[in-house]
């Protein structure tokens, strides 16, 4: 499990292990995620930099040496610096593509071996709303992203007859830290308070409010799950209906 020391995919962890799954818990925060690793059942907790040249396969033998290969693999990360499209230079499309690409692609290389050869599989990444309605003023974001579901979409077909799943889950607004920092960071821009930027945002939700984490983390369990067997190469959304088109 990606980065799981907080946010969104520190809840997966939680919903996985509360299903029964053996659980790894990884981050930069080392002491965070073995923190997070003793209240579940069956888990161990694991400081990686996903983004160090050495990060995948660090997170992969530290999964390996606790539980064996897994069975789910769920692709989480930091979401790249905002801002507009114009004025992209290739050094920060090389940077989000390592972030939001290259590193993913790595792991699935060492997780996917295994999976196909047991004839069970479950690769969920955790995306974004920008992967269907790009989202303004987060270029890098949008770019990475596309990026990846283009090669999820590719790969959830080449491997469907071996019994492994490839979804994306993308959020809307989902309350967490990174929420917050990007409601501060429009206020900020824009001269206003959080508040007016948050009621703002809250008026393009249907559902009224951000979503909960668990809320989110009870979708990804579902798609993690055995029950999701015919669900490939889907881009599922939990977004309290934020995304308006079909
Ligand atoms: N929340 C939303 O509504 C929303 C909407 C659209 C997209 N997203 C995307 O979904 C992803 C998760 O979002 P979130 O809201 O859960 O963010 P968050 O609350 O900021 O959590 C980010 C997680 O990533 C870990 N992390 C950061 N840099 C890392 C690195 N170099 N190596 C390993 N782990 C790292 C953090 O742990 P450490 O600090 O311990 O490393 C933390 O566990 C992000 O890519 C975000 O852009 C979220």
């Amino acid at each position: 499990m990606c980065s799981s020391t907080g946010g969104l995919g520190e809840a997966i962890a939680r919903a996985l292990a509360a299903e029964g799954a053996s659980t790894v818990v990884c981050g930069r925060r080392g002491e965070r995620a073995r923190q997070i690793a003793a209240e579940l059942p069956t888990a161990v907790g694991v400081e990686v930099d996903l983004l160090a040249e050495d990060g995948p396969a660090r997170l992969w033998e530290a999964t390996v040496a606790a539980f064996g290969p897994p069975d789910v693999l769920v692709l989480n990360g930091p979401g790249p610096k905002p801002g507009p499209a114009s004025g992209v230079g290739p050094a920060e499309v090389d940077a989000a593509l390592h972030s939001l690409l290259r590193q993913q692609v790595r792991l699935l290389g060492m997780a996917l071996p295994a999976m196909r050869e047991r004839g069970w599989g479950r690769i969920l990444a955790v995306g974004s709303s920008g992967v269907v309605a790009p989202i303004p003023n987060l270029a890098l974001s949008n770019l990475g992203r596309a990026a990846l579901a283009g090669y999820l979409k590719t790969l959830a077909a080449e491997v469907a007859a071996d019994g492994v799943t490839v979804n994306l889950l993308l959020p809307g607004r989902i309350e967490t830290e990174r929420t917050t920092a990007i409601d501060t960071a429009n206020a900020e821009r824009a001269g206003r308070t959080l508040d007016e930027v948050r009621r703002a945002s809250l008026e393009a939700i249907p559902a009224g409010r951000y979503g909960r984490p668990a809320e989110f983390a009870a979708t990804a369990a579902f798609l993690c799950g055995g029950p999701a067997s015919y669900l490939t190469g889907s881009a599922v959304r939990c977004d309290g209906g934020y995304l308006r088109g079909l």
